[in-house]
């Protein structure tokens, strides 16, 4: 097969977690005999100082017409002057939204070797398997906010919206996905209080009924949902909400396995390029160190093997080689509850060593 992947390295740790998933994806194309084309190109605040804008046009150019675009991550404390005309975030919700990436895609799953990682007690989060669907398009994030002067000095808005469609899709995506785990589907909002709630549970319930009889269906509130996800994350398999319930608690849910240098997340729209990326971020404070842990992003090109090639086989083998490089001891230091570790560039070497 022949693909095209766009890296966006971005900010802090990202040039160097990308790095190592570009390399994982070389030697994917070499073992199985395919084909990637590579670009790099500037996203975040990197792209904010040498071009004004945190998404330059040539690098959204360059994602729509790939079949992939890996993302490192955006930002640091150098962009976050909240008077700053622009944000590197800002270049990351652009890219979401000019892609029509309307699903993220959040597995949180423990390894049984890293058990001790988390800082929970260990039989919680043993065999935790829960796959997240986060909108990503939506809600508070795009909808209309601003601000206006007040007596007291400002007012300011930001307003949560979603229609039928918008909700109606993900779910969908959400409740296809289950039926080749455990055939589960929770719909997490705050229908109690909010109006936009109510319809996504009305247009959930629904589709799960008429679509989906054979998918278990529940609905929990989003601030009961932070109190399960820490006292009971075995009892959940497809979790299904709004765009910032969703960033929420998939930190959160990030926890229960101990690093955000674990986590990967795709972001998926109905056609046209997925999004991958891992869900830590610029890590500003380690970055250029080569101490990062680089195993998200390389689980992130299992992720884009899978969704945006159709590679399954080439996916599970990149997932074995990471399981059997936590089996055989290596971590970086995140994960080494103090023990000894590893660099970035080491992990990416017993990665490729583990795929051979
Ligand atoms: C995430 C991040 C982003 C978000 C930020 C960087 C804009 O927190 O991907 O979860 O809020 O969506
Ligand atoms: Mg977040």
């Amino acid at each position: 097969m022949k693909a095209s992947v766009v890296l966006l390295p971005g900010d802090g740790i990202g040039p160097e977690v990308v790095a190592e998933g570009k390399r994982v994806l070389e030697a994917v194309a070499e073992k199985f005999g395919h084909q990637f084309e590579f670009s790099t190109h500037p996203i975040g605040g990197n792209a904010i100082d040498d071009f004004g804008t945190a998404l330059p046009d040539d690098s959204l150019a360059a994602c729509k017409t790939s079949d992939a675009v890996l993302l490192g991550a955006v930002g640091g404390p150098k962009w976050d002057d909240p008077k700053a005309k622009t944000r590197p975030e800002a270049g990351l919700l652009a890219l979401r939204k000019e892609l029509g990436l309307f699903a993220n895609l959040r597995p949180i799953k423990t390894h049984a070797k890293l058990l001790d990682a988390s800082p929970l007690k260990t039989e919680l989060v043993r065999d935790v398997d829960i796959l997240f669907f986060r909108e990503l398009t939506g809600g508070l994030y795009f909808g209309p906010s601003g601000r206006k002067p007040h007596s007291s000095g400002e007012e300011a808005f930001s307003t949560m919206l979603y229609n039928t469609e918008e909700i109606a899709r993900i779910v969908r995506m959400a409740a296809e996905a289950s039926k080749t785990r455990q055939k589960r589907v929770t719909l997490v909002d705050k229908a109690n209080v909010l109006e936009v709630s109510r319809l996504w549970r009305q247009v959930t319930t629904q589709i799960m009924a008429e679509e989906f009889p054979e998918i278990a269906f529940d609905v929990v509130l989003v601030d009961a949902m932070a109190m399960y996800l820490v006292s009971r994350p075995r009892d959940f398999d497809v979790v299904v909400t709004e765009n910032m319930f969703g960033d929420i608690l998939t930190d959160e849910g990030s926890m229960i396995t101990g690093s955000l240098g674990m986590l990967p997340s795709a972001s998926l729209g109905s056609s046209g390029p997925g999004l991958y990326e891992p869900i830590h971020g610029s890590a500003p404070t380690i970055a250029g160190k080569g101490i990062a842990n680089p195993l998200a992003t390389i689980l992130a090109c299992a992720m884009l093997l899978r969704h945006s090639l159709g590679l399954e086989n080439e996916a599970v083998a990149v997932e074995t080689a990471v399981n059997r490089v936590l089996d055989q001891g290596y971590r970086t230091a995140d994960i080494s509850s103090g023990g000894p570790s590893i660099g970035t560039r080491e992990m990416g070497d017993h990665v490729l060593k583990n795929l051979a």
